[in-house]
């Protein structure tokens, strides 16, 4: 088949790479004209485990090409996928206009019957805005149809997602349209939910809000479990044996961030405001978010004392997960810019995220490490903020010789708690059992005594 996609992210690469790599003619469409040279050259915008292998080889198999031309790029398609990003407004709802200014375009430069798809994460109704504006801009009277068939790849392991998901959502008012992307995804052996626009666009930002419920649930419990002398992670373990509850995303944490779950769980609670609806939960989970890495911080602060002038502390982790280079909404980017504000000096070392970082922390009080052993030299603490496997690997034997302090705070559960402790590190956990005492006058334990 002759597929277009507009917006080469995250999810518009990986899409014109694998539909590609299924034996389609694809053409990925970026406005950004230096992303579109970048990956003309072979180089990769983003980092993406198989990334590069998939592109390069469908580029030389002649299958793939790019362009910043929409009219070039949806000519000879049949299937245009809008993958344009839906990054959160200033009232947490989610901010259309690229997705607007994709339907505008392709309605400007229809040649012939094509069906629309949004893959963006975009609020019920959206699809139906635009049929609106493509129709609006139509030079003459060419019949189209709309789809919606969001994406639920991981960033990581994004390329795996998509060649092997665990479901396909095709919405469509149209049977032709429905019909159609049913034989892009044919091969596939997994079930394909067919419901009309508004269902399928629910259903992305129902399964994200859900999975976000799971993060600040096992957040919760963990508060809990540090209280009472529970460790959290073998009730993670326990619970998660249950086949209808499964052990995935109930991992305790720092709290979750990135480009998605931030934005579409606000979003979906600004639906269900504009729906005249409280979503009570979603309230919850938003709140206990945002209290995770106060307690983190407060932990740091209890031990540290509240003014860290003369303090180097060791930071593991910018991106927002491991295998990524992404960090927007990292919640490691905000823990580092609370220390730095209360005075720290930082070394920050993450495999991949170090250079999207530095647009965001600058270079004031931080310094760049080459690798983690380099950003623990002479730290008075490490702050474990990403979960890469490699931090786990780390000989924390040298890491120990190479630090001043003895302060370890692991905001992802990722160490082991025996060989830590016995290596002579106070060692903070979440919702774990540890030598490190958290402090009940710190301002999170009060507030929530006193709440
Ligand atoms: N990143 C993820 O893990 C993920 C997973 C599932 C769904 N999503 C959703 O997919 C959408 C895209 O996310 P992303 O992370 O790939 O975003 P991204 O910011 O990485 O990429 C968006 C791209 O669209 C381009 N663009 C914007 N307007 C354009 C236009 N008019 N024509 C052509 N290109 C245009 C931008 O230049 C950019 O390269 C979002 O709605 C997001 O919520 C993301």
């Amino acid at each position: 088949m002759n597929v277009c996609v507009i917006g080469t992210g995250y999810v518009g690469l990986i899409a014109t790479a694998v539909f590609a790599d299924w034996g389609n003619n694809v053409v990925g469409v970026d406005i950004d004209k230096e992303k579109i040279d970048m990956i003309k050259q072979g180089k990769m915008p983003i980092y993406e485990p198989g990334l590069a292998e998939v592109v390069e080889k469908n580029v030389k198999e002649g299958r793939l090409t790019f362009t910043t031309n929409i009219g070039d790029g949806i000519r000879d398609a049949e299937i245009v996928f809008i993958c344009v990003g839906t990054p959160q407004d200033d009232t947490g709802a989610a901010d259309l206009s690229y997705v607007w200014g994709a339907a505008e375009e392709i309605g400007k430069n229809l040649n012939g019957y094509k069906i629309i798809v949004t893959k963006s994460t975009v609020p019920v109704g959206t699809n139906e805005k635009v049929a609106m504006i493509v129709k609006d801009n139509l030079k003459k009277d060419i019949p189209f149809d709309v789809a919606s068939n969001p994406e639920f790849l991981k960033e990581g392991s994004s390329v795996e997602d998509m060649r092997h998901p665990d479901r396909t959502i095709l919405g469509s008012n149209s049977q032709k349209a429905i019909d159609t992307l049913k034989q892009l995804y044919a091969h596939l052996n997994t079930p394909v939910v067919e419901c009309n626009l508004r269902t399928a666009e629910m259903i992305k930002y129902a399964s994200n809000a859900f999975l976000a419920t799971k993060i600040s649930f096992i957040n919760e419990i963990a508060q809990i479990c540090e209280r009472a002398g529970a460790d959290v992670s073998v009730v993670a373990d326990g619970m998660g044996l249950d086949k209808r509850i499964g052990r995935a995303f109930l991992y305790p944490s720092i709290g979750y961030g990135g480009s998605c779950f931030p934005k579409d769980v606000a979003a979906l609670y600004r639906t269900s405001t504009d729906q005249a609806y409280d979503f009570k939960l979603l309230r919850g989970v938003m709140e206990v978010n945002e209290r995770q890495k106060e307690y983190y911080l407060d932990n740091i602060v209890g031990e540290l004392g509240k003014n860290l002038d003369g303090k180097v502390i060791a930071c593991l982790g910018l991106s927002f997960k491991a295998n990524t280079d992404d960090v927007r909404k990292s919640v490691a980017l905000t823990v580092i810019q609370r220390l730095r504000g209360l005075g720290a000096a930082l070394r920050v070392y993450d495999p991949k995220g170090t250079d999207n970082s530095k647009d965001h922390l600058g270079d004031a009080n931080i310094y760049y490490a080459s690798d983690s052993y380099d950003a623990v030299e002479g730290a008075d603490a490490l702050c474990i903020l990403t979960e890469w496997k490699e931090f786990q690997e780390l000989d924390f034997g040298k890491v120990k010789e190479l630090m001043k302090g003895n302060y370890v705070f692991d905001g992802r559960n990722l160490l082991d708690i025996n060989t830590i402790q016995d290596l002579g590190f106070t060692y903070f956990a979440i919702g774990r059992p540890t030598n490190g005492t958290k402090k009940i006058s710190s301002k999170f334990t009060r507030s929530v005594l006193l709440s």
